[in-house]
């Protein structure tokens, strides 16, 4: 696939100081962020009022408390404040490095120019952090289970994602939301067990299964998946923190159809090139990077043929996942309703099989904006041409007119029928770009 193109740096600082109406942001732009190649390539999604930005800007008279930023900015994006009031910048900076933003730089400051003697210009302040929580610190959310954020590479002068096993109390927070009315000293012991036991086993399993896929997935889609770059076990060998790098979501839009066909093309050589099975493909679980459509968190993956009934542990934990997974329960849901009715589909409630990945992604691609990060990366128009097609391969995919052979059964096959309703709908596969 080709990568998209970065935006060009010069056009960016253009078009945002053309488009920004305070002089004291215009300069830190064009004085501190302009020769910075992270601003070049993500700067563009600047402009993004409603959405989530990989640069938000603000003054003292634009939203500057860290709640509101919070979800302004996408996961590893940045806040820059400005003001000339130093102490102001001092303290919403202490505030944002309390709620998820790291300050990579310590407080800065520039001259903004009088412009008839550019030596008594004003002193402008100014910070910049990078929003490295998924979710604010305090907060409780059912999108994840594990504790994520991003962390610095300093070797690498990069950025990776950590993925660790969630502290006890975390997980009991979590417990009581969900249960309410369980006793304590109950509620501690389940979380113990996933804590010491559960977690860690399936964070082995995960760092385990990215390496598969880093050895047996062609060359072109590995950059489409975590590459593991660190883990750190327990007395055990089990895997308590794993670190990979960094899938950022950014680039030009993609089309609904698009993103439909980038993601059953990388389902197709996880499922047959790499033998690997995701069994948790919700939208949470991709990004859109500018290497195209990713999948991350393999971390209830297996491998095909994979005897998971050997290790009674095991089995016990995959048959209460197939169990209670969103994924399985929506299964289960839609088999009772009748908008499942794919024999393959149907038989594959509670196990592990490809099947179930492919039912999902065929349900996920008609609602792509489920996931928020992605609502400025896909568009998605619904009732145009192009979801109601979509909609009406869905269909196909899980109600066939002959349920006991369905047309349309594997990854393969969904891309194939996608390439075809890309040739009728565009008269070819559309670019990767979205023009
Ligand atoms: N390597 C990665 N690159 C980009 N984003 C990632 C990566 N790993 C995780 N994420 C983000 O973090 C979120 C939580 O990580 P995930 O592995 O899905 O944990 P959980 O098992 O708790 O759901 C994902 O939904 C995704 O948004
Ligand atoms: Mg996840």
């Amino acid at each position: 696939m080709v990568p998209r193109r970065a935006a060009q740096g010069r056009e960016v600082v253009a078009s945002v100081a053309a488009n920004s109406s305070n002089p004291l942001i215009d300069n830190v732009i064009r004085q501190v962020l302009a020769g910075d190649e992270e601003f070049q390539t993500f700067g563009s999604s600047l402009h993004s009022e409603t959405g989530m930005a990989d640069y938000r800007f603000a003054t003292e008279n634009d939203p500057h408390d860290p709640e509101t930023v919070f979800w302004q900015t996408r996961w590893g994006g940045n806040f820059v404040f400005v003001s000339k009031s130093k102490d102001l910048v001092r303290e919403t900076a202490e505030q944002f490095s309390k709620s998820g933003f790291l300050l990579e730089r310590p407080i800065g400051h520039i001259k903004q120019p009088f412009k008839f003697l550019p030596f008594l210009g004003s002193k402008i302040h100014y910070f910049i952090a990078r929003k490295m929580q998924l979710i604010p610190p305090g907060d409780i959310t059912d999108r994840f289970t594990y504790m994520v954020e991003l962390s610095v590479d300093k070797k690498n002068d990069r950025y990776v994602v950590t993925k660790r096993v969630p502290t006890d109390e975390w997980v009991i927070n979590r417990l009581k939301r969900r249960w309410p009315e369980l006793p304590y000293d109950t509620v501690e012991k389940r979380a113990k067990k996933f804590t010491e036991k559960i977690f860690p086993l399936f964070l082995t399993r995960e760092a385990a299964i990215l390496k598969i896929l880093q050895e047996h997935l062609p060359h072109e889609y590995r950059n489409r998946v975590p590459q593991c770059v660190h883990v750190e076990k327990d007395s055990r060998g089990f895997v308590r923190l794993m670190q990979m790098n960094w899938l950022r979501n950014g680039g030009k839009p993609l089309r609904q159809l698009e993103f439909a066909l980038q993601a059953a093309d990388l389902l197709r050589a996880v499922h047959d090139a790499a033998e690997v099975i995701h069994l948790d493909l919700r939208l949470d679980n991709m990004v859109v990077t500018h290497n195209g459509v990713g999948f991350v968190d393999f971390g209830s993956a297996v491998r095909v043929g994979e005897d998971i009934s050997s290790n009674p542990l095991l089995a016990t934990l995959y048959g209460e996942l197939m169990k209670t997974s969103h994924i399985q329960r929506m299964l289960d849901q839609m088999t009772i309703s009748g908008h499942v009715t794919a024999e393959h589909i149907c038989n594959s409630r509670g196990k592990v099989d490809k099947a179930v990945d492919v039912f999902y992604l065929a349900v996920q691609f008609n609602s792509p904006h489920d996931n928020p990060d992605l609502k400025e990366l896909i568009e998605f128009h619904p009732g145009s041409d192009e979801a109601i097609a979509l909609q009406q391969l869905t269909r196909q995919v899980l109600t066939p007119p002959d349920p006991s052979n369905p047309p349309i059964k594997t990854a393969k096959d969904v891309l194939k029928s996608l390439e075809l309703l890309a040739e009728e709908l565009y008269g070819a596969v559309p670019s990767l770009v979205a023009d």
